[in-house]
């Protein structure tokens, strides 16, 4: 089999292989939301946003520019630990929020804002425990901002953020047993 081009429609970011991955290993979508790069619909990103999206949208990006910046403390915290799960853990997320800022930014058209140090504690498993709160916040912040949208992409926008944060959720879950 050979490999294609893919292209995730959540983040826009392409992926090459056989097949889609059963997430994006971008944005964390699941493999519905990825496609076959010559479909792309070069607008997905333009959308009329209502103000109401617009604040939300700004919303959501202070929370994922939040998060991230605590996932890239726990990771360097990891690191100096020698904890090689955790630093991979925390590096992940990171790399997802940072994603998501990004994909955020392309609706409101805007530069991504750089990344400010965050706050974290030495030790993973305590870190685990802040990361299972900061997912759960923003599950209920996404959710909210998927009910109050009036356009149907800003609702699956949201929609599929609530499910990547909840994969997220359930991570820190098994670690924090
Ligand atoms: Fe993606
Ligand atoms: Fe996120």
């Amino acid at each position: 089999m050979r490999v294609r081009v893919f292209r995730c429609r959540i983040c826009g970011d392409p992926y090459i292989g056989e097949s889609p991955p059963t997430h994006c290993p971008f944005c964390g979508a699941q493999a519905q939301y990825i496609i076959d790069a010559h479909d792309w619909d070069s607008g997905e990103f333009d959308v009329e946003l209502s103000e109401v999206s617009r604040q939300n949208l700004e919303a959501a990006l202070d929370l994922e520019m939040g998060n991230a910046a605590f996932y890239a403390c726990a990771r360097d915290k990891a690191a100096a630990d020698g904890d090689e799960y955790m630093l991979a853990k925390f590096k992940c997320l990171m790399k997802v929020e940072a994603e998501h800022a990004s994909a955020i930014c392309k609706f409101l058209k805007i530069d991504k804002p750089e990344l400010s140090p965050g706050a974290c504690s030495a030790d993973g498993v305590e870190n685990s425990r802040e990361g299972y709160e900061r997912e759960d916040r923003a599950i209920g912040a996404y959710a909210r901002f998927r009910d109050e949208a009036t356009e149907p992409r800003m609702k699956e926008f949201f929609g599929v953020l609530v499910e990547i944060e909840t994969d997220h959720l359930e991570i820190h879950a098994d670690d924090t047993k």
